[in-house]
């Protein structure tokens, strides 16, 4: 879905940047000036229609991992250069053209830059942060869309564009909040550049304990507070039905059970809301990260299901593709199960050393077929 997504960003850009280009062309040769406000839209409309274009054609590249667009940071070599002087060319050539001169060489300059641009401001980003450069290119997207409607003079493409221009920025802002970064870095240089195995990023080494349905079930049906930590992995299982009929079950002897939905669980925004909304799980016991991190401390079972990136310690430290990002505090309840299929890593491709952690117990299961054998054994219990 996210590639789809960004997908349809590069198409809403790209042609909301040919609607000014054509303008333009049609402006070329004849003495016409258009009025400052078509002429500051126009070449606003070409610039961030263009950007968003090559931005979203790479972003969507890296979301599908295709090898011409690795899903890890490809730095550029003097990137931030690089990018200082596009934009330099870009903010030069508007200013030129905002003065009243019509130069199509001029016009044709800031639309390369702007489509370098939108390269370079991309490839660097990777891995956990891709979220936020979407929401910021779907930003883009409508910001373009509104400066194509004041070239063509249409008050619905207007208010269709800033609307989602308007919404992007305020999502991408949360999202830049909630990972811990800043919206201006993702601009002009990228972030989260480390390789980090366990080994590479300084963390801890260790065995991992692999458990099995029935261990689990005793630990549930005995616990006074679980948390379900749900991820990526629940959502391609279709498994939020069976987390919710495991809960109702731990509920009835009595467990209170609750969820942490970190922001960029999952692989859009609000994903992990809109999967359990769907099992019909009570919205109150969805918990946002920030509520639910000091619960962890008193939490029997933390039950992490298909999660991984939002729940890595390495964020903790710095160097590593999630350096920085704020993370759920699964380590800190007193006992931590995974229920994933492998030692497989997350989007970020980074090992978990929670899986090292000597509280931790890995149940290798697929999600769904993993707490059918749950749910069964603590009905056994
Ligand atoms: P991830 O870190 O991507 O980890 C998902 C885990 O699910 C994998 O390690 C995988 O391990 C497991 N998994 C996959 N299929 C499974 C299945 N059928 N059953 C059980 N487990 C399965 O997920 P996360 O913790 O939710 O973090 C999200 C990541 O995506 C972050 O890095 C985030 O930045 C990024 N991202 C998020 C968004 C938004 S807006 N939410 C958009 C783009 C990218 P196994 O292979 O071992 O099973």
């Amino acid at each position: 879905m996210p590639q789809l997504v960004s997908l349809f960003n590069a198409v809403g850009g790209g042609a909301a940047a040919l609607i000014a280009i054509d303008d333009y062309l049609g402006l070329n040769g004849t003495a016409t000036l258009p009025t400052l406000q078509v002429n500051v839209a126009t070449v606003l409309d070409i610039v961030i229609g263009s950007i968003t274009f090559t931005g979203s054609l790479i972003a969507s590249g890296k979301l599908m991992g295709l090898r011409i667009t690795p899903s890890k940071p490809v730095m550029i070599p003097g990137g931030q250069l690089v990018t200082a002087g596009l934009a330099l060319i870009v903010a030069a050539g508007a200013l030129y053209l905002w003065a009243g001169n019509l130069s199509l060489p001029v016009m044709l300059l800031i639309l390369a830059a702007a489509l370098v641009f939108g390269v370079t401001m991309t490839l660097p980003i990777g891995g956990a942060d891709m979220p936020v450069v979407i929401s910021l290119l779907n930003s883009f997207t409508g910001t373009a869309v509104a400066m194509a409607g004041f070239v063509l003079d249409n008050v619905v493409l207007i208010i269709a564009g800033a609307l989602v221009g308007a919404s992007g920025a305020i999502l991408t802002k949360l999202m830049a909040d909630a990972m811990n970064r800043s919206v201006l870095n993702i601009m002009v240089g990228g972030f989260g550049g480390g390789e980090g195995t366990i080994s590479a990023a300084g963390g801890p080494g260790g065995s991992v304990r692999a458990v099995s349905a029935d261990d689990v079930a005793i630990q549930l049906a005995y616990a006074t507070n679980v948390i379900v930590v749900p991820g990526y992995g629940l959502a391609v299982a279709q498994a939020q039905h069976a987390v919710r009929e495991l809960a109702e079950l731990l509920e009835a002897r009595g467990v209170n059970v609750s969820y942490a939905i970190h922001p960029v669980a999952g692989r859009m925004p609000g994903h992990m809301n809109v999967l359990l909304a769907e099992a019909n799980v009570p919205y109150p016991q969805l918990k946002e990260m920030d509520d639910v991190n000091p619960e962890f401390e008193r939490t029997d079972v933390a039950l992490v299901i298909g999660a991984n990136d939002v729940t890595n310690p390495a964020a903790r430290r710095a160097g590593t593709p999630v350096s920085g990002m704020p993370i759920l505090d699964v380590d800190k309840a007193k006992s931590i199960i995974v229920i994933k299929r492998s030692m497989g890593r997350g989007y970020a491709g980074i090992d978990n050393e929670l899986y090292v952690n000597p509280k931790t117990g890995m149940f290798f299961a697929d999600a769904k077929a993993g707490l059918a054998e749950l749910i069964a054994a603590v009905k056994a219990v």
